[in-house]
């Protein structure tokens, strides 16, 4: 039985992989860097003795998600754990990025983690118990001025688990969404996040490690919806209950 990790290259979709491996669930990685996906596997291999395959290719071209699946049953996988984690942000005004630098983003963050669930959901089902884990942000808790897509794919993928665990009450599949706050990874390097940001951050940054231990626990524990660390639980509770101007001007204080 195979889990399948997007974003499994390095940072928190590693530490998953890792995780998986601990509990000795065979694997299927997948980035877009071959490189790191085979250094990744050899050492998963090499650590823990569980089988290891991995697809390099670009989950925000239009179709990815057909292409992972027609190659997952092209291999004879069978999938029972779906981990949807690859997912990027970038920081600044909205007009600073092109029409297709957005349409890349919400491809990745939010069409492609979506296909994955369709295209999966049938084999998933076939198990007498299966799992979605998709990683959302704490992001999702509020819109994010300089950060305004990122932050919109996060909402989406926070509802659409929500509703999706809800519909599948009565199926085999449990859905769980993560969202995590600040997290030392490759992340922030992408996003070009403000050093003003990241200085903000730095307090209450996770590792990436933990962050997985959490994600992977709140799947198999079915739980719905999970924000890792206290500070971060906070912040989402201060965002519900605070008037929408007054932590949007934070935010956005912290950005510019
Ligand atoms: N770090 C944070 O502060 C933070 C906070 C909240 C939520 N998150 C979320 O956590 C998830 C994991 O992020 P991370 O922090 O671990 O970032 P990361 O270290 O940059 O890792 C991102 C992973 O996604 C892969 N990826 C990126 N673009 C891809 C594409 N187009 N097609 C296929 N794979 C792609 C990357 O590999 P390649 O580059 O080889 O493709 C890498 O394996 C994301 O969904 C992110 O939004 C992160």
């Amino acid at each position: 039985m195979y889990a399948l990790i997007t974003g499994a290259s390095k940072g928190i979709g590693k530490e998953i992989a890792i995780e998986l491996a601990k509990k000795k669930h065979d694997l299927i990685l997948i980035a877009r860097s071959a490189s790191q996906l085979e250094e990744v596997a050899k050492e998963i291999k090499r650590n823990h003795g569980v089988k290891v395959d991995f697809l390099a290719t670009d989950l925000s071209f239009p179709d990815a998600a057909r292409e992972v699946f027609k190659w997952v049953e092209q291999n004879n996988y069978k999938v029972s754990v779906l981990v949807n984690n690859a997912g990027y942000g970038s920081a600044g005004d909205f007009e600073k990025f092109t029409i297709e630098q957005n349409r890349d983003m919400m491809n990745l963050n939010m069409i492609t983690l979506t296909e994955m669930c369709q295209m999966f959901l049938p084999m998933l089902k076939r198990h007498s118990q299966a799992y979605i884990l998709n990683i959302a942000s704490s992001t999702a808790y509020q819109a994010l001025p300089q950060m305004a897509i990122y932050a919109a794919t996060k909402i989406f993928v926070l509802n659409f688990s929500r509703a999706l665990k809800f519909e599948l009450k009565d199926s085999p599949v449990s859905v769980t969404c993560v969202s995590p706050g600040a997290t030392d990874t490759n992340f922030n390097v992408r996003a070009d996040i403000p050093a003003k940001a990241r200085k903000a951050a730095e307090k209450v940054v996770m590792s990436p490690q933990a962050v997985a231990k959490i994600s992977v626990d709140a799947m198999f524990a079915g739980k719905t919806e999970v924000i890792p660390g206290f500070i971060n639980k906070l912040g989402a509770f201060l965002a519900w209950i605070a008037p929408k101007a007054i932590t949007e001007k934070v935010a956005a204080g912290i950005y510019e």
